[in-house]
């Protein structure tokens, strides 16, 4: 049953560079466990959608609303820095596509899955290294290699490696900006995999960035098209996918599914 509340209300978005419109008037609420996707071509404007919505760069105009866990629906620019931060860290998580901007590539796996619970004031030595142990085997990362640092690991280990550090403190939402972009198309195929099991497992509600109609279909259950900086369609994904309505969106779909 639906919550009778979203997670997340985001209204009026709209965000300029100079005299560029980057982003106008993106709207949608997110329910507890969705997964949303956001697609799009390059420069359309999904990531500067992901990052006001994610506090990460403040928008010209709009709102977002978050759904804390003490104080109910709250208005996220209303926040000090101080709680957007322990937001960003304890309830919230952000997998970039370069993980190297997600990671501390020179400290240890165990410790780059330990910090968030620092965070959170866990201490005892022994539960963080056991705590990042089971992660890093969750992300299907051999334990063997808590004491690595991520600059010995490969693209697709990186990745699983920021989504263990993301998700060690139960966040309730997680925003991915084209999470498999980088990689090789096999190494993908598993990531995908890896994230599906993870966001069903955990009932995690997740905003997906993505140029890849495939990433939407395996992952989200609803997904939003962006065109110039606007949302042209937003829809369930299999509705969307089969019967896409805006021409953009159709072209999308001809152009990528198609053989
Ligand atoms: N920091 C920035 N400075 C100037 N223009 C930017 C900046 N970030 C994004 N843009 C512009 O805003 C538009 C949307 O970009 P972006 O949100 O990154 O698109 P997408 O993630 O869909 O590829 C593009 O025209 C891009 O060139
Ligand atoms: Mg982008």
């Amino acid at each position: 049953m639906a919550s009778p509340q979203p997670l997340l209300r985001v209204r009026g978005i709209g965000k300029r560079y100079g005299d560029r419109v980057a982003l106008q008037d993106a709207s949608f609420d997110l329910w507890p466990g969705e997964v949303l996707a956001i697609v799009g071509e390059s420069g359309s404007g999904k990531s500067t959608l992901l990052n006001a919505v994610a506090a990460r760069d403040k928008p010209d105009a709009g709102s977002v609303q978050f759904q804390t866990r003490s104080a109910g629906l709250r208005e996220v620019f209303a926040m000090s820095e101080a709680e957007q931060r322990l937001l960003a860290r304890t309830d919230w998580g952000f997998v970039h596509q370069n993980a190297a901007e997600g990671l501390r590539m020179d400290v240890s796996a165990g410790a780059n899955v330990g910090e968030r619970l620092m965070g959170l004031g866990e201490r005892h030595y022994g539960r963080l290294r056991a705590t990042a142990s089971e992660w890093l085997a969750r992300v299907e990362i051999d334990p063997a290699r808590i004491d690595d640092a991520p600059r010995t690991f490969s693209g697709g280990m990186r990745q699983r490696l920021q989504i263990a550090r993301n998700l060690v403190t139960r966040p309730r939402l997680v925003f991915m900006d084209e999470p498999t972009s980088g990689l090789d198309v096999s190494v993908q195929a598993r990531l995908l995999d890896l994230l599906r099991q993870l966001t069903r497992q955990m009932q995690l509600a997740a905003i997906v960035v993505t140029h890849d109609l495939a990433v939407a279909r395996l992952l989200a259950h609803r997904m939003m098209v962006m065109q110039r900086g606007r949302v042209v369609e937003a829809g369930l994904t299999d509705q969307l996918l089969d019967d896409p309505q805006h021409p953009y969106t159709q072209l999308l779909v001809s152009s990528v599914l198609q053989p």
